[in-house]
């Protein structure tokens, strides 16, 4: 049962697709406050959800904060990340609510009272729904059936990804593409990040270095790989620059408070924010796209869409002003904090988003107060623009930045992260809380963007990205090469990567049928073994899809790890080339040894997972002759996905399932 009250007069976001009635407040759980809401936590209770953010699975003990935030920095006490999703639904009494508004919400989750959950909301202008259900899984389909179908990218993203910031030029890339090649590895993408472009300008390419690109794309289709591109947010203002001239003569930036075009520096220095809420400018800069798929890119990733701002005109003249007044004074302590500040506090500064403005609906609107819509509307043009573009064939997309709503329109990926075994972790601990907000097109930059990854931990965390459906090895500029023929152990990669290919079926089956039936690929135990205490609070091992469990090891040296089994499983392990079924356990700990070139997983009993013999990349593997693994006397068919894997989906399911049994 969902209702929708409302709360003064909310900015529309278009999040949901199916609003219902608004009906008068009243809750057994939320206390109405002056600026939001409290919630009494029994001891027992979790909070699962809030999609993309730091520490739990369960959200329990800490602060978060709705607002779209360029932080690749984040640690454990950071509040915010790089989206804003503010669904949650509570264990005890499976209760879900949804505050629909863009503007900052603070959800304190028993951190300061551990029995309250406080919720409060910037401005009172909002929708709050409440889904009551059956089960945690009934009140999440609830919710994904109010904002609509997730994103489906076409198949060949399924397959392994190698970014790096950025490769140089044309040859830089063919290295790259040949090295995996001579290693025998395989993969489907190789992605541009912002030095294609000429001097940082969207839509351009860089001639001396990427002259050739044309031709590359062929090349690299010609071996099944295929070149995604990097869009930002930020136009740069130049004289000649055709993006930038139509955009101011069109009226489509963002503007300051005297009404002339707020600029700001990113990349490429000084930059207008096209209006991505005006819903002539977003089309007008979706439109651009088709510079490049008219060459035949197919696929992009939209950043720096939080929007994140390296400072403006303003604060820069001010922060030059403090240098010079500070400069031959004796700095104490509070100077020398104040000095040392002014330049770490000129990014994303909340000043700053305070003081540009849209045209959303043909309102003036203060930027601050639609934050975290922009990076959603940024996407969507794209998205709306590719189904003109391209109404036959699927286009990859995704974001950094997004919102709830944004999940119809592309994938994210998980934001800038740093090479760290905790921050393997928390790639997984996201998985499902994204899933529970509608994306399912996700994973992290695997083996960490920032700092320098060890091989180790390269390793370990391909174990965890073999079952992600966005798979991308992605590093940033300075820090240790970490394409998998870079380290000592090539051999090594190669076992683990292979199993990806072999999961295919298995992962684009079980994402389909998730974006098709508004389930979760990516289930905490808890939400599946409701009256199994221990299982309610595994925190690092999730259920994938309907037939198996993973559990990837997380920790620098192990040699294995304790697995929490749930219920009869199979120990299913990858091992050079090989598929072994091994040790059926029954329910309880066990400690489960994994080499640092093998996967493991647990099959479920009377469970089938589907494997396919694997391949050099997407295209060439075999996605009907199928191997079986199942173990158990009962064992249920498999309702098997799969279609061309290009056409865009439409509501036919049926047509695509086949029955698979053992
Ligand atoms: C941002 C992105 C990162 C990219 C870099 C350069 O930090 O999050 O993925 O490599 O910008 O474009």
């Amino acid at each position: 049962m969902i209702k929708r009250s409302r709360f003064g007069n909310p900015i529309e976001t278009e999040a949901i697709i199916n609003k219902p009635e608004a009906v008068e407040f009243s809750s057994k759980r939320l206390i109405r406050t002056d600026n939001g809401f409290i919630i009494n936590l029994s001891e027992k209770e979790m909070v699962f959800g809030l999609g993309e953010n730091v520490r739990g699975i369960n959200k329990r003990g800490h602060i978060y904060k709705s607002y779209c935030d360029d932080n690749p920095n984040h640690q454990e006490d950071t509040m915010t990340l790089y989206g804003a999703h503010n669904f949650f639904v509570l264990s005890d009494s499976k209760l879900g609510v949804f505050l629909d508004t863009p503007s900052e919400i603070t959800f304190d989750i028993g951190y300061t009272k551990a029995s309250e959950f406080r919720i409060e909301i910037n401005k009172q202008d909002f929708d709050l729904y409440i889904i009551e259900g059956e089960s945690i899984d009934k009140v999440v389909q609830e919710f994904r059936g109010l904002i609509g179908r997730s994103y489906i990218p076409p198949r060949w993203s399924f397959g392994y990804g190698q970014c790096r910031w950025s490769y140089m030029s044309s040859d830089e890339v063919r290295t790259v593409a040949e090295n995996y090649e001579k290693n025998n590895m395989p993969i489907d993408m190789i992605y541009l990040d912002i030095d294609y472009m000429e001097r940082y300008k969207d839509f351009t390419v860089n001639k001396d270095t990427f002259g050739d690109l044309d031709q590359l794309i062929s090349e690299m289709k010609a071996k099944n790989i295929h070149l995604v591109p990097i869009i930002d947010a930020g136009i740069k203002v130049e004289e000649g620059y055709d993006v930038y001239e139509e955009g101011r003569e069109k009226g489509y930036f963002c503007k300051d408070a005297d009404g002339e075009d707020f600029i700001v520096g990113v990349w490429p220095g000084r930059c207008c924010f096209p209006d991505m809420l005006n819903s002539e400018a977003r089309a007008w800069f979706g439109n651009k796209y088709k510079v490049l798929t008219d060459m035949g890119i197919d696929g992009f990733w939209n950043d720096m869409n939080e929007p994140a701002i390296f400072y403006s005109e303003k604060k820069l003249k001010e922060a030059f002003g403090k240098i010079k007044e500070f400069e031959g004074s004796n700095l104490g302590v509070d100077k020398f904090f104040e000095l040392r500040d002014i330049f770490n506090r000129l990014g994303n500064s909340r000043e700053d988003y305070a003081s540009f403005y849209h045209n959303y609906r043909g309102q003036k609107v203060c930027h601050n107060d639609v934050h975290n819509l922009f990076g959603y509307y940024m996407t969507r043009g794209a998205s709306e623009a590719f189904e003109r573009i391209s109404p036959d064939k699927r286009i990859l997309m995704f974001s950094r930045a997004s919102y709830v709503g944004m999940h119809r329109y592309g994938g994210i990926w998980q934001g800038d992260n740093k090479s760290w075994w905790s921050h393997l972790l928390m790639n997984l601990k996201m998985m499902p809380s994204l899933n529970m907000c509608g994306f399912l097109y996700t994973g992290a930059d695997v083996g960490g963007f920032g700092s320098n990854t060890t091989e180790d931990l390269m390793l370990r965390w391909l174990q965890l990205a073999v079952f992600t459906p966005l798979m991308r090895n992605h590093s940033a500029m300075g820090t240790r090469r970490q394409e998998l023929y870079a380290f000592e152990g090539t051999e090594r990669f190669k076992k683990v990567l292979d199993v990806r290919y072999k999961l295919l079926p298995y992962i684009y089956s079980e994402f389909m049928k998730s974006a098709l039936k508004n389930t979760m690929m990516f289930r905490p135990l808890a939400f599946e073994y409701t009256d199994d205490e221990i299982a309610c609070h595994v925190e690092d091992q999730l259920l994938l899809g309907e037939s198996i469990m993973i559990a990837p090891i997380v920790e620098q040296n192990a040699i294995g790890r304790t697995v929490y089994i749930p219920e009869r499983m199979q120990l299913v392990r990858f091992k050079d080339g090989e598929v072994i079924s091994e040790k059926i356990y029954e329910k309880g700990h066990a400690y489960v040894e994994a080499a640092l070139d093998e996967v493991i997983l647990f099959v479920r009993e009377n469970r089938i997972l589907p494997l396919s013999e694997g391949g050099k990349n997407v295209t060439e593997t075999n996605f009907n002759d199928l191997s079986l693994i199942a173990f158990g006397d009962e064992i249920k068919p498999y309702e098997y996905y799969n279609d061309d894997g290009e056409s865009p989906v439409k509501d036919d399911y049926d047509k695509y399932i086949s029955v698979l049994s053992k």
